[in-house]
């Protein structure tokens, strides 16, 4: 296992993209801003997707021009096409993330095009980053399941990861969108990725949708992953991955951690008063139990 592991905290994007009530751009700000005091180096800001897509994060420039950025910390955006890319650049980001699936079905549901359309649309974003010294994350979704397709072949998930990493993504995550996997099959499809796409430049998502994602972490971490994606508050899903629910917790994921003698560099409890003031201001419980047991104690 290794020694130190970099979380990506995803919320302020995964997790309030499929938010149905408007969260105003203020709260999106304190909620980035809180993030970087918890030690964390890599917080995923927001997502310069296609407004009529994803009408919750069409304060993407507000939010990006508005929060602290700290020395140290790492605000990728999501961009799906070199019009993401340009609206990102205007406010001044300097690390992107890219997005496609291992699932055909999937893809054109979530991008309106196919997976090695959405390749091509990547290549002169890739193009532009190179020029501009910005880094550039890639996504797979659908790597352990489709809500359209069903079964995912492994196959199909090393063809995308590998594209990405040919293409220049310094890095890729590899995203359980709905939930279903389990570890068994996780630690396979990270194993066979790994085959092809250097472990260092690997990362894994998952949603908690069947209440596997903390497992399917350890599992992998076994294999060697370093790189963790998270929501703090377990908030997120896909809008368009039907029966997708929150991303595996921050909390709970840097607790487990902590607990097996990894470091993160992350304040755990900052992280939790951080995620219950998130499920407060949407006005539900916090969906980490590390983030429940840290307020009862
Ligand atoms: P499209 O409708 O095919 O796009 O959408 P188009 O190129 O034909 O353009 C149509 C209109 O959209 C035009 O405007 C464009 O200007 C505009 P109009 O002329 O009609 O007024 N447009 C844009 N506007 C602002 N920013 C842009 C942009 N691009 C086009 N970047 C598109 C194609 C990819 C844009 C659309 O399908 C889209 O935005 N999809 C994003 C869906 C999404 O955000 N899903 C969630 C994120 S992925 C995820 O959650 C999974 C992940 O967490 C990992 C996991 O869990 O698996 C990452
Ligand atoms: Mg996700």
């Amino acid at each position: 296992m290794p020694q130190r592991v970099r979380i990506v905290e995803v919320g302020p994007r995964d997790g309030l993209q499929n938010e149905p009530t408007q969260v105003p751009t203020a709260a999106k700000i304190e909620l980035i801003d809180r993030l970087s005091a918890t030690g964390l180096q890599t917080i995923e800001a927001t997502s310069f997707v296609s407004p009529k897509w994803v009408p919750q994060l069409a304060d993407a420039a507000e939010v990006y021009a508005g929060i602290d950025r700290r020395p140290g910390v790492a605000y990728p955006v999501l961009v799906p096409n070199l019009q993401g890319y340009e609206r990102a650049r205007a406010v001044g980001a300097t690390e992107v993330a890219v997005f496609t699936a291992a699932s055909e079905a999937f893809n054109r549901r979530n991008t309106n095009a196919g997976i090695d359309e959405s390749l091509e649309r990547f290549a002169p974003v890739l193009e532009r980053a190179r020029a501009d010294g910005v880094q550039v994350r890639g996504y797979v979704s659908t790597v352990l399941g489709c809500p359209y397709q069903g079964e995912v072949p492994l196959a199909d998930v090393v063809r995308v990861a590998r594209a990405l990493h040919a293409m220049g993504c310094y890095e890729v995550s590899l995203g359980d969108t709905i939930g279903v996997g389990t570890p068994g099959k996780a630690r396979a499809m990270l194993r066979a990725v790994a085959a092809e796409v250097p472990m260092p430049a690997l990362a894994v998502h998952f949603h908690d949708t069947w209440g596997q994602a903390l497992a399917n972490v350890l599992a992998c971490l076994e294999e060697g992953v370093a790189v963790v994606d998270s929501a703090v508050a377990g908030a997120g899903g896909c809008p368009y991955a039907k029966g997708a629910s929150g991303n595996v917790a921050s909390e709970d994921v840097v607790y487990m951690l902590h607990g097996l003698g990894i470091e993160t560099g992350v304040d755990l409890e900052r992280l939790a008063v951080t995620g219950r003031w998130l499920a407060g201001l949407l006005g539900r419980e916090t969906g980490s139990k590390a983030g429940k047991a840290l307020a009862a104690a």
